[in-house]
């Protein structure tokens, strides 16, 4: 209750008494303005086995719902260029679900995509490590895949049956292997921390193996309990202990101090990467239109979010009526904070660019970058302010905080009801 009347506080100093922190309804007749550029996020929410963690909008992979679900996608790429113009889209980025459960639909799309807009930006998947075998990598070829993103999680087969992961760590290690091999521009891993009874050194050999194996991308994430998952229920049932944060910072010094070491360098709070690669992530884009049941979209005046309900979802879609369920329009400050708290997720800010993204807002941006460098948790470099892993780790806490508060709300009622009404984070 207290931390909530805090970051009321904190969130109302900052952008300011116009800003209202309430998603409901697009207004009648309201469409999204039009863009130049942006990226594109495509949410494919067919997964073989649902893992009680996951707090993504996901069902089990049913063949008879894939077409109705792709018609629903191409036709809902037509509403975003009808409504925004041929904008170019600078990346896509396809995540789920398990998106290569269905790459024939995700072909298609991209297909549309391609014919509606002006793609000039790589292509990122994510996939399961139980889903992939020399024919998921000809045909990710074939659709201009670029990035792979493998879900591994562990290599351990303790901490994957805790997990609820139905693969052994052979089937694991081969995917990567194929991947790694496969001619893509880069492969990057998930892989969990904080597990728990999971040691620290569990987690850096899980790094090891897969560099060893081919990943030059590594995101590494503490297992999110989210409250609406499952995860919480299983926990309770299995009598296990969540680590305490003091286990948590001791993995994140052990995974900081693995990539220093190994040449993997910090490309955001969770995400290392190493050489020349392009950078994998899916988040950090500014400004982007979400397809698919339950995806977001980051709009010049405001974020909006698509009904989570599948058949709601293609109904709406396929009638050429709007998937969006919920809309938080943005005050005049909004949009350069949004800008600027995804800056402190890459853990590098330019301080360059600080005047054309938060306008007379900036100086009090500045005050508050000085603050956070007194205190250690940055430093500048060139022209960037850049977090210490102290800092890293001490945002990697608030964002774990915004994740299940906000987050938490707001996905919470909108898998509750189709077409929520309003909902206050
Ligand atoms: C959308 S999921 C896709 C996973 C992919 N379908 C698979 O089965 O491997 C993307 C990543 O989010 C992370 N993730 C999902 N739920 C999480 C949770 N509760 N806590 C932390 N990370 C989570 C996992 O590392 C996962 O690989």
């Amino acid at each position: 209750m207290l931390s909530r009347l805090v970051t009321r506080a904190v969130r109302r100093y900052l952008v300011g008494p116009d800003q209202q922190w309430t998603f409901a309804p697009p207004p009648q007749g309201w469409t999204p303005p039009r863009v130049e550029r942006t990226s594109l996020y495509l949410h494919v929410p067919f997964c073989r086995h649902c893992c009680p963690y996951c707090p993504y909008t996901k069902i089990p992979y049913d063949e008879t719902l894939v077409e109705p679900y792709t018609r629903a996608a191409i036709a809902e790429v037509d509403w975003w260029a009808d409504a925004i113009g041929p904008a170019e889209i600078t990346s896509i980025y396809i995540g789920g679900g398990t998106p290569t459960l269905a790459l024939g639909s995700v072909a298609s799309v991209l297909m549309r995509v391609r014919e509606r807009f002006r793609l000039t930006g790589g292509i990122c998947i994510e996939t399961n490590p139980a889903d992939v075998d020399d024919d998921t990598v000809r045909r990710l070829h074939d659709a201009s895949v670029a990035l792979v993103s493998l879900g591994v999680q562990s290599f351990h087969p303790k901490h994957l049956a805790r997990l609820g992961r139905r693969y052994k760590p052979p089937i694991a290690e081969r995917a990567l292997a194929l991947l790694a091999l496969g001619g893509f521009a880069s492969v990057n891993v998930d892989i969990m921390f904080a597990l728990p009874g999971q040691p620290a050194s569990d987690v850096t050999a899980d790094l090891s193996r897969a560099a060893e194996l081919g990943a030059d991308q590594l995101t590494t994430y503490p297992l999110f309990t989210f409250p609406y998952s499952s995860v919480g229920e299983y926990l309770r049932l299995t009598a296990l202990r969540m680590p305490d944060l003091g286990v948590r910072r001791a993995h994140y010094r052990a995974i900081s101090a693995w990539c220093a070491e190994h040449g993997f360098e910090r490309v955001s709070v969770w995400g290392f990467k190493f050489g020349a690669v392009p950078r994998y992530s899916s988040v950090t884009r500014n400004g982007y239109i979400g397809v698919g049941p339950g995806a977001g979209s980051q709009l010049p005046d405001g974020f909006v979010l698509n009904t989570f309900d599948l058949n709601s979802w293609i109904q709406a879609a396929c009638a050429g009526r709007t998937t969006i369920a919920l809309r938080m329009p943005f005050a005049a400050q909004m949009s350069g904070w949004w800008w600027l708290y995804w800056r402190f997720y890459d853990t590098r800010i330019p301080l360059g660019d600080l005047d054309a993204a938060l306008g007379e807002d900036a100086s009090k941006a500045r005050w508050w970058l000085r603050a956070i460098e007194r205190a250690g948790l940055a430093i500048r470099n060139g022209g960037y302010l850049e977090l210490t892993e102290p800092g890293a780790f001490w945002l990697h806490l608030a964002q774990n905080y915004f994740a299940l508060n906000y987050v938490n709300t707001l996905w919470s009622e909108a898998r509750r009801e189709s077409w929520p009404q309003v909902v206050a984070i």
